[in-house]
This record gives C-alpha cells, structure tokens and sequence, in this order.
C-alpha cells in the first residue's frame, strides 16, 4: 500500500509557478478537519495568529452554506466564543475564513474548477495543516485508503503551487503510529523521528495508517523540492481546560461512563495517563507549525521534523476518580480484567447506550501491556515551548477542577445520565 500510495506523490513543477496575484501580504492557511474537536481548536489558533489574513477550511459538504454551517455549529459545540457566527470570529481576528465543500479524495479536492477556488489555494496558501482524519479503532487499514488517498492529493498542492516557495506542510499523526517502538537504548525514549518499520505502529488500522502517512510525509519532504513538513504526533486529548468539552465519541469518555452503566471502573492508578489537554495541543500545533515557517529557513531548504505533541505530565487516576466522587457518581472500583469481563457480559450492550462495548478489544489490549510505557522523547518540542515560554505553563496534569466540569458538559449534554447519588 505505501509503495503505490508514494508512486502518486509528484514532484514540484516548475512550470507551475505563476507571477503571484499580491492580493495577499499576510498568511493564508488551508485547515482540514475544523468540523471536528481538535480542529475547530486549530482555527481558532490560526486565527489569532496577526500574521493570518485568511484560513480556508475545506470540510465534508455539499454546499458551501453548508460547509459554513457545520464548522460553525463545531465552534459552537466546543462553547468557543462564537455562539453567534463565524462573521464574529472573523471580526475579532480580522481574518478571512472561507469554508469551502470539499472531497480530499478526489485529485482536485471536489473544488468546483468554476469558482476558481483551487487556483485560489494555489496562488495563496502558505501553510496547509492536514488534520481530517477517522478518530475510529474499529476499522481495518483498508479503510482508510480514502484518507491516504486524501493525504497524497494535499502534498500534491504543495508540488502545484503557483507560488515561489511550497506552502508549509502540517500532518496530524497519532503516537498510534509508533506505539509498538522499543525506547532508544540511549535516552531509553521514544524519540521524535521515523520509523522504518510498519510493525513499529500499533496493531489497529488506525495506528497503521498514520504509519504510513508520516512516511509519505517524509518521502514527499524528499521529492517536492522546498517542502517544509512538520509531522505532529500527537498524544492522548482529553477536555479543553475552558469548558471542559471531550468528544463523546472518544475511547476515554465511553470507558468513564461505564462508571453509571456498570457501577464500576477499572483501577487503572499504574498506567500514566498523559492526557493533553484539547485546547493546549491546538497551541502547540500552530506554533510548531510557525517554526518552520519561511523566517527560521531557506526558501529553497527542505525540511521534515516530527515533533511529539504529548503531556510530559501524567493525570493522576486518582484525581480522575476524585472528580466524579465529587460530582457524585457512585461506582465501586475493580482490577481491570474484571472490569473488561463485566462490559464483555454485562446486560447493557447497546453501543448507543454504552460505546465501551465496541471498543472492548482495545480496552483488552491494555490487560496485556503489563510493562512500563515509555516516554517519549520531547527536545523537539521543548525547542517550540523556546519560541513559545508562555505555553510552557499549559503543559500540567489535567485538575480535577477541569475535570468537574468535563462531567458536568457531559451531563449537561445528556452523555451522561444526571443521577446524583
Ligand atoms: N483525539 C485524540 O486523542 C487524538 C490523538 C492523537 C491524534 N489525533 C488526531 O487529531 C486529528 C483530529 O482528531 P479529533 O480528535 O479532532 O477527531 P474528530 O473530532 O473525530 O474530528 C475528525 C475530523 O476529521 C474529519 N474526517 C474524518 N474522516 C474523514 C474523511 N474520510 N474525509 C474527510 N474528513 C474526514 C471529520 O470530518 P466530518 O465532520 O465530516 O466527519 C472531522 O472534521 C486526527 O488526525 C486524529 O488522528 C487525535
């Protein structure tokens, strides 16, 4: 699959550049995924930076009203200080933001050629932060041939674009794709570079796809002269440290919600729990992304970094049992082989009513790592919190403070029933 994914990588044409239409001075992004919880973040972040004139989100739609809507509706669903619209959003910033109906499957982007829409991202964008993709454990790896397909059509941008350096590439990969990995037997870390082997990658689809996607990074970052890519592994996300929002559809969530379906948890206090708070990683991600912007390089070099996006902090279990003690849920607390054996056998196995059930393998998978889980190597990172030392003081265990009101979104939505004991 990567061989005949990498053959559809191009190589940059010369001949596409065009004398540049300067209606632009400042930075134009293209950010995928904004319809989703870390993207609709990752706007946000784009467009409080000053140097962003215009962000064009291209997102699952059939009209651009619709596009529109849905990544307003995202915002909203986050509480991100847009109730009212994204005019609003755009106005505070002073930004541009053009929600376009796009098909990342389709060579070009379903961009309608008429509305010119295409050429426009050619001519303007700087920086592409590629971050659709299905969050699902459940799939197998051919399913997500759409999304490499996807992947490959984004780089191919960066090989067409009109202008006299390729925009900035950004990737959102998974440590899913190196969950596998022995430490480096020096630093006795997982360190931030590429694997060159696919059983590196953790045993689901998921993990294997991002495998295969971060070495198409890096084969483009060869093959499109002056690509500049930056690969953000990414760890565990949890709630935004604001409003306390976490994506119900997530494996976290649909395990502590066993606490009112089962009346039990696992006891889970040795495995570290590196939870990287949604609206941190947006941070990091932006402003790893400006690093490697023009200012630091060469217009002519090509660079590829992977940088780990993780919490070098752990959450304590503890804290986690703590906060829904204190917002008065009543549940016992079991070895985890008990708990996975209840949700195996238990009365409720409706997925709608209980997700947990359909991700039980994977919450299986956990009995058998017995073994202290790595760390991960951060330099990279460290170096981006250089550029950034006020983000430095976001990188905390998740309080039991922000987890109340986790509980709280999450009741307030109906994902969890509001029985207080
Ligand atoms: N959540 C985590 O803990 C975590 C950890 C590591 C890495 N990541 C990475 O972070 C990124 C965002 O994750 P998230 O947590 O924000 O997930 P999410 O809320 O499920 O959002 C996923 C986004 O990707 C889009 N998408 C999914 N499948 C697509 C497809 N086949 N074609 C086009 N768009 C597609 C979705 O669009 P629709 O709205 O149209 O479905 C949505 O905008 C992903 O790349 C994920 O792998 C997440």
């Amino acid at each position: 699959m990567l061989n005949r994914f990498s053959q559809r990588i191009e190589s940059r044409r010369e001949s596409a550049r065009r004398s540049r239409i300067a209606n632009l001075e400042g930075n134009c992004f293209v950010l995928t995924g904004a319809t989703g919880a870390l993207g609709a973040h990752l706007l946000i972040q784009i467009c409080n930076l000053p140097s962003v004139e215009k962000v064009i989100c291209l997102c699952r739609a059939k009209s651009l009203e619709e596009a529109e809507q849905r990544v307003e509706e995202s915002l909203r669903k986050r509480k991100l200080g847009t109730e009212k619209s994204l005019a609003d959003l755009e106005v505070s910033t002073n930004t541009k933001i053009l929600c376009l109906a796009s098909d990342l499957n389709k060579t070009d982007l379903g961009l309608n050629p008429k509305q010119g829409f295409l050429d426009e991202i050619l001519n303007e964008a700087t920086h592409i932060v590629h971050n659709a993709w299905p969050v699902n454990f459940s799939m197998g790896i051919a399913a997500f041939e759409t999304s490499l397909n996807g992947l490959i059509n984004l780089l191919n941008l960066c090989a067409f674009s009109y202008r006299q350096s390729p925009p900035t590439f950004t990737f959102c990969s998974s440590i899913a794709s190196i969950a596998k990995i022995e430490p480096n037997s020096e630093t006795n870390k997982i360190m931030e570079r590429i694997s060159n082997d696919p059983r590196h990658a953790s045993h689901m689809g998921y993990g294997r796809s991002k495998w295969i996607a971060e070495t198409l990074c890096e084969k483009a970052s060869k093959r499109i002269k002056g690509l500049r890519c930056m690969i953000a592994r990414i760890g565990q996300l949890a709630c935004d440290t604001n409003a306390g929002v976490w994506n119900e559809k997530e494996a976290w969530p649909a395990l502590l919600k066993t606490a009112q379906i089962l009346g039990c948890l696992p006891d889970l206090r040795s495995k570290p729990l590196r939870w990287l708070p949604i609206d941190t990683a947006a941070c990091l991600i932006v402003a790893a992304t400006m690093t490697i912007s023009d200012r630091n390089y060469s217009l002519k070099e090509n660079i590829f970094k992977i940088v780990h996006v993780v919490n070098p902090h752990s959450t304590g279990w503890i804290n986690v049992i703590e906060a829904m003690r204190q917002s008065r849920i009543t549940f016992r607390i079991v070895p985890l082989e008990t708990w996975v054996k209840m949700l195996a056998n238990g009365k409720e196995q409706d997925p709608f009513v209980n997700p947990a059930i359909k991700l039980l393998s994977f919450y299986n998978s956990w009995t058998e790592n017995t073994g202290k889980e790595s760390e991960m190597d951060i330099r990279r990172l460290q170096d981006v919190l250089k550029e950034r030392p006020d983000l430095m003081d976001r990188l905390r265990p998740i309080s039991i403070v922000v987890l109340m009101k986790t509980i709280e979104a999450w009741r307030a939505s109906g994902f969890f029933a509001d029985q207080r004991d």
